[in-house]
């Protein structure tokens, strides 16, 4: 009887609302572990036309799966919402019943909280929000929330030669990455993407329709830069863009005698934090990172810089490269426009990414710190002592970037927590500690120590720290994330925001804001 009713259900279930379960397939539902509060929250969704799956539906797994394998979860249903209304619906039909609802964009949260971070919550899919066009008047780009990084470059760029500082991996959406930070190598030119956000519009927890900019639901404005995870679900962002850089400067030394002992390591760093911060070298138009890679066996700086090749050989090579270990031949130095520049960081043949059917997968575990100040030489030696020491027969796959966000002129040092919900504008250096397994394997638990333990050979050393949001770690109780997200002073303002806006936490993950 479980299986006619469960296969009546997969027909009737094939194509979303169309096709719901008629009145007695509930019971069969509920037989298979669904409870009332979804059950009804499935019922209001088919009442209101809302497209949406369920367990049992051919697609569920399509739209389930998380991008991060380690870490799976069943949401009670996926809304796949084409209009504005839906998405209100799907908001109203989650409140009413005591889900939790969280937007998915392009899928990569590192704590697959878009797929709730646990199970049993509503994930709102916006895959089909997913247009780009851009005002040349005014340089405003208008863009579905269901974008990915790839598609808007090359949206923005095909219709004006325009640029948006964000991420590197093309398939990262921008409904996570523009509302919780957003670094890439053209950050310190234009700001962080969150930065370039001049409105939006967004469904609340009372399922009302806003455009928010500075004026307009100012308070709505100010939350969704940073915070929108606990706040409300972005269908549309307006973005400023820029003029595209004419060339770009991609450049990369590789310097493996760094890695020859701890000293080397500590020594050579030094002396890029020096350059750094050496403001006749450094301006907006350099963005740097040092990589760290294939388990402490390279030593990457490399970057981007807009300006002409000339400036670049005379002026900041040399002041970089000055007391550096020689750089290994396989160093570079190209001039590329910007679309091949973009596609360099990417790593793949293209910037472009499928609309739909977007599968590619790891299984990983990451960490970061962010710190205003310098690093002190402790600091630095305890963290390549543990590189050093512990990373180079580890139980995992891992790199560590060290991307700079501040020094001289760096743009994102315009703006602070009264500007947007975003604590880290003031950060000089952000790291990101990254450990991975095959994508059908398993991430050990000594893969979890081993990166705690490189996050705090570092932190331990230093006075002040964070952690960047969009490389969201869930081993965090709620307290430590907010502490290490937020900072007290922020997370209390965010509080009092959350008790207006949404005081029936719809919008909610396992490290969200409590009002
Ligand atoms: C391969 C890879 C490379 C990366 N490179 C960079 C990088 O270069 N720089 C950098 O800064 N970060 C980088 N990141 C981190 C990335 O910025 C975050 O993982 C980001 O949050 C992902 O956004 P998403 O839309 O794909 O994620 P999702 O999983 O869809 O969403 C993440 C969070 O945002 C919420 N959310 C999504 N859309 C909306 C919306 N429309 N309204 C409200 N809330 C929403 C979700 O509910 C969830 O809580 C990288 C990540 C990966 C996996
Ligand atoms: C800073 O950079 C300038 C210009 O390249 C260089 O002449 C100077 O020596 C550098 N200063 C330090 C402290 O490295
Ligand atoms: C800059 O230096 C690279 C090698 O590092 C060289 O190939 C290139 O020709 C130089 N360009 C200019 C304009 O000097
Ligand atoms: C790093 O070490 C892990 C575990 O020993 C191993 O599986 C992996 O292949 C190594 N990765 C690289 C790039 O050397
Ligand atoms: C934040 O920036 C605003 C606008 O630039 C400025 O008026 C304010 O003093 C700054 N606040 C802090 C704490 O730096
Ligand atoms: C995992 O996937 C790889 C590549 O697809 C394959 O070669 C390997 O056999 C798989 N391993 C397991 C345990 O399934
Ligand atoms: C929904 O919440 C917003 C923000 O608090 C408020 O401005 C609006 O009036 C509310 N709408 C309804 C219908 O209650």
């Amino acid at each position: 009887m479980a299986r006619l009713g469960y296969l009546t259900f997969v027909a009737l279930a094939a194509s979303y609302a169309s096709a719901l379960p008629s009145t007695t397939d509930y019971g069969i539902l509920e037989s298979r572990g669904y409870g009332k509060s979804t059950l009804s929250l499935i019922q209001c969704l088919k009442t209101k036309s809302v497209p949406f799956y369920v367990q049992q539906s051919p697609d569920w797994t399509e739209y389930a799966t998380t991008f991060n394998s380690r870490l799976q979860y069943e949401p009670a249903a996926i809304a796949l919402p084409t209009t504005v209304q839906h998405i209100s619906d799907s908001v109203i039909c989650a409140s009413n019943n005591g889900i939790k609802v969280q937007a998915k964009s392009g899928g990569h949260s590192y704590a697959s909280y878009s797929t709730g971070g646990r199970d049993g919550d509503l994930m709102v899919d916006l895959e089909n929000f997913n247009s780009i066009s851009l005002d040349d008047s005014t340089g405003v780009a208008t863009v579905g929330a269901g974008v990915r990084l790839g598609n808007l470059a090359l949206g923005i760029w095909n219709q004006g030669k325009r640029a948006l500082a964000h991420g590197t991996c093309p398939s990262v959406g921008i409904g996570g990455h523009f509302t919780h930070g957003g670094y890439g190598y053209s950050s310190r030119a234009f700001g962080l993407a969150l930065d370039q956000i001049v409105a939006l519009d967004v469904v609340l927890a009372n399922g009302t329709f806003v455009h928010a900019n500075p004026t307009s639901y100012p308070e709505v404005y100010y939350v969704m830069r940073g915070v929108a995870d606990a706040f409300g679900i972005v269908t549309t962002f307006y973005l400023q863009t820029s003029p595209a850089p004419p060339t770009v400067i991609q450049w990369s030394y590789d310097l493996p005698q760094a890695l020859t002992s701890v000293s080397a390591a500590v020594d050579t760093f030094k002396k890029v934090q020096t350059f750094a911060l050496n403001a006749s070298a450094v301006d907006r138009n350099l963005g740097f990172g040092v990589t760290i890679a294939n388990n402490a066996t390279s030593f990457t700086v490399h970057g981007t810089y807009f300006g002409t090749e000339a400036h670049f050989n005379t002026t900041i090579a040399p002041a970089l490269l000055e007391g550096l270990p020689t750089p290994a031949p396989d160093s570079s130095v190209e001039v590329v426009d910007w679309i091949t520049s973009l596609t360099l960081l990417g790593g793949a043949a293209t910037l472009a990414e499928p609309l739909h059917g977007y599968n590619e997968r790891d299984n990983f575990f990451a960490k970061s710190v962010t710190t205003t100040e310098p690093f002190p030489d402790d600091a630095l030696t305890s963290f390549f002592s543990y590189v050093l020491n512990e990373g180079a027969k580890p139980p995992v796959s891992w790199f560590s970037i060290i991307n700079l966000y501040g020094g001289p002129d760096s743009q994102i040092l315009k703006y602070n927590e009264s500007f947007a919900a975003y604590a880290g504008h003031d950060d000089l250096w952000v790291i990101q500690n990254y450990g991975d397994v095959a994508v059908n394997g398993t991430y050990p638990a000594s893969g979890i120590e081993f990166l705690d333990g490189m996050n705090n050979a570092m932190t331990s050393k230093l006075s002040e720290y964070g952690a960047y949001l969009n490389y969201v770690d869930p081993t965090y109780s709620p307290a430590e994330a907010h502490q290490l997200y937020y900072g007290e002073e922020l997370y209390q303002k965010l509080q009092k925001l959350k008790a207006v806006l949404d005081p029936k936490n719809v919008f909610s993950n396992p490290q969200s804001i409590q009002a």
